[in-house]
């Protein structure tokens, strides 16, 4: 409790007989927008104004006689006592804890409260006591704390994907080479379990790297409506039978520039949580609409006024508890149990959704249960991108042309190039941007391989530069990673990108693939 430095006695009402003055008085009492009251060493009300009607639950005659404690919260009794104990004892201004009442619509309301003792005053005997309804106050930092909280966590979940995925790729990578060498050895189902293991290692990392919003995206206008659509059959497998599960669609255009991939497991996620909510069964209800938001809207990340479309998952379920609220963005939330929930679902949808430009608004159901809705910013004309381009699986990925290949990192360099010239192909490699474009002097470069974020210059500058000397040479970036100065730099060059972790089949299909230059559908 914090006391301020006023001196005593300046609070107390005129005792003045003037009437005038007197009317003042009260007009100044009763429209002040704080509640004001005077309440004895006890702790009765003895006086309130008016504007405590304003917080909708009592009206003054209700609350004078009787206890203030009565009004707040349990577990606010004893800091309130404290605080009115403390008041008794100081000559000046007594600042206490904020307490909370409950409104008519049974809405919490966060008071902080200051009291002056009058007590030796004969005409009040009494603390006079002024609550300020600081709700929205302490709301907006509780929300500023979160997204603090969240991009500490991020930086953090970012950077170690970040070098996992380099070393799962290797992993990865020289698993599948001495297996497909121990061919019919005994050794292949153990060296299953390795390549199984670093799977799995490897789902996280995405997951954590979409948490940080570092995922490489690839984006293109689709309609949300038609996503939803196109997953239905694979959401309805995904909840039991006991659940209901309606989907909404509108007539108008709901078009979003996002990536699909990701959108199906933004979606996916939240029908699995609205499942997991619901272990008796009740009814999902997933809707697709345009949405307008303003400056007040309550979506995490926040967002910028304007055009969205909103994607709402509504369930019957528990509904979620206001303790686990701050917290359910959060990797690692769960209160699903050991086991049961990594809590990777909703950070995975809380990055998807951020690095797309949106923002999620978690909402209670007034009959219980919980509304999650995912508002997109909405993208002009929906155009789907054509599934089928590129897809000639049974052509054996080899060759003989020859590849730039430039990747700082040492272990996924090396592997790289043995996987590459395992395959027939000529391979010149290099640590860093300025020994590429020495290397590239005196060759036909048919193909470069690049990293995107590399000391130096990055993969895109890189890309350019060599597209000057040979303009017959593709190009394909590799990166895991999407950097945020480079994701928002403006359009990277021409060229196709392989994300991180690859393993060397894919690897392998997707160098044929350019190289033969066909566009590079999921190659995973
Ligand atoms: N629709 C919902 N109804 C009730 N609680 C929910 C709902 N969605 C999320 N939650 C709460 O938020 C927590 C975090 O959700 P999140 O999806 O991140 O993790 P999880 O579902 O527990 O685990 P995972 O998704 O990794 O399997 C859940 O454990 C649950 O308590
Ligand atoms: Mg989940």
């Amino acid at each position: 409790m914090t006391t301020l430095d006023e001196p005593h006695g300046t609070r107390g009402p005129p005792r003045t007989a003037d009437v005038a003055g007197e009317a003042r008085f009260t007009a100044l009492f009763e429209n002040a927008a704080d509640i004001t009251s005077i309440v004895s060493a006890e702790g009765t009300i003895l006086q309130v104004s008016s504007s405590v009607e304003r917080l909708g639950g009592f009206t003054p005659a209700e609350l004078v006689g009787r206890p203030i404690y009565d009004f707040a919260r349990p577990e606010d009794a004893v800091p309130l006592r404290r605080f009115v104990a403390d008041a008794c004892c100081r000559a000046s201004a007594t600042r206490g804890p904020p307490f909370h009442v409950r409104d008519a619509h049974g809405e919490w309301h966060a008071l902080e409260p200051v009291a002056v003792n009058l007590l030796d005053d004969p005409a009040i005997r009494g603390l006079v006591i002024t609550c300020r309804d600081a709700s929205a106050r302490l709301q907006l930092e509780a929300r500023v704390r979160q997204m603090e909280r969240l991009e500490a966590v991020g930086q953090l979940a970012g950077g170690i994907a970040h070098d996992f995925n380099n070393v799962l790729l290797v992993i990865r990578g020289y698993t599948s080479m001495v297996r497909s060498a121990l061919d019919g050895s005994d050794l292949v189902a153990d060296l299953d379990e390795i390549a199984k293991a670093s799977d799995r290692a490897a789902d996280l990392t995405q997951q954590l790297l979409a948490f940080a919003r570092r995922q490489v995206l690839r984006p293109s206008v689709l309609d949300l409506g038609e996503v939803v659509s196109d997953l239905e059959s694979l959401l309805r497998t995904s909840v039991r039978e006991n659940v209901e599960l309606d989907i909404e669609l509108g007539q108008d255009a709901c078009a979003v520039l996002a990536d699909s991939t990701q959108l199906d497991q933004v979606l996916m996620n939240l029908v699995v949580n609205a499942r997991d909510a619901m272990p008796d069964g009740g009814r999902i209800v997933v809707s697709v609409a345009p949405a307008v938001l303003d400056a007040d809207a309550d979506v995490s990340p926040p967002v910028a006024p304007g055009r969205y479309v909103a994607l709402t998952v509504t369930d019957t379920g528990s509904g979620i508890d206001p303790s686990s609220l701050p917290y359910i963005f959060e990797p690692f939330f769960t209160t699903k149990g050991e086991g049961v929930g990594t809590g990777l679902g909703l950070s995975t949808v809380h990055g998807i959704v951020g690095q797309s430009g949106g923002g999620i608004e978690v909402g209670a159901r007034p009959a219980g249960g919980t509304r999650m809705t995912v508002y997109l910013p909405a993208a002009e004309g929906a155009e789907r991108p054509d599934d089928d381009i590129g897809r000639q699986p049974s052509r054996l990925p080899i060759g003989t042309e020859t590849i730039l290949l430039v990747e700082d990192e040492d272990a996924v360099r090396e592997l790289v190039q043995r996987v590459l010239e395992g395959a027939g192909y000529n391979v010149l490699s290099a640590a860093r941007p300025s020994d590429a474009q020495r290397l590239a002097i005196d060759e036909r470069i048919h193909l470069l391989l690049t990293d995107v974020v590399m000391p130096e210059m990055s993969g895109y500058d890189l890309a350019v530069r060599i597209r000057l000397a040979h303009a017959a040479a593709q190009t394909l970036f590799i990166s895991g990673y999407a950097h945020s100065a480079l994701a928002e730099t403006a359009e990277p060059p021409a060229g196709e990108l392989l994300r991180k972790p690859f393993s060397p089949d894919q690897l392998l299909r997707a160098v044929r693939a350019v190289l033969d230059g066909e566009a590079l559908v999921d190659v995973g």
